[in-house]
């Protein structure tokens, strides 16, 4: 899978985004080990706390269609040089990692960069 597809799929997603109260827009395209892709973008709410954040609002929409194995995530926001994702949502990738981990895939200016989650998040919680 060539990631600049996936990217594609985060900055267009990231157009739809609901962020009347940060103006921060975000993008995420997941990639599952059968080669399915979901898009999510962030919402957010008038009680501040229960803002949903781009990568977690793919990530239900893959568990929601039976996908449960991710590879690979792409994130993107117009805002960022680098958008990392938030910790919250480091935690929620670890729970859905393949076998092979998961890269996480970000846009620096004109080039893709790729991490292994494992490098954003040692150590991620398991029961
Ligand atoms: N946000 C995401 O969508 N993903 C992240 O990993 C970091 C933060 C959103 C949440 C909120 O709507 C806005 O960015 C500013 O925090």
């Amino acid at each position: 899978m060539d990631y600049n597809v996936l990217m594609q799929k985060a900055i267009e997603v990231s157009k739809r985004a609901y962020i009347p109260y940060s103006d921060f827009p975000v993008g995420a395209c997941v990639l599952t080990v059968n080669d399915k892709m979901y898009t999510g973008c962030n919402f957010e709410n008038a009680s501040l706390g229960l803002t949903i954040c781009a990568e977690r609002n793919a990530i239900g929409s893959a568990v929601a269609d039976g996908e449960k194995c991710i590879k690979a995530i792409a994130i993107y926001s117009p805002k960022m040089d680098v958008c990392y994702p938030c910790g919250a949502c480091r935690q929620v990738l670890h729970e859905f990692r393949s076998e092979k981990g998961i890269d996480v895939v970000l846009k620096d200016n004109d080039k893709l960069i790729v991490y292994k989650l494992e490098e954003l998040l040692p150590g991620g919680f398991s029961l």
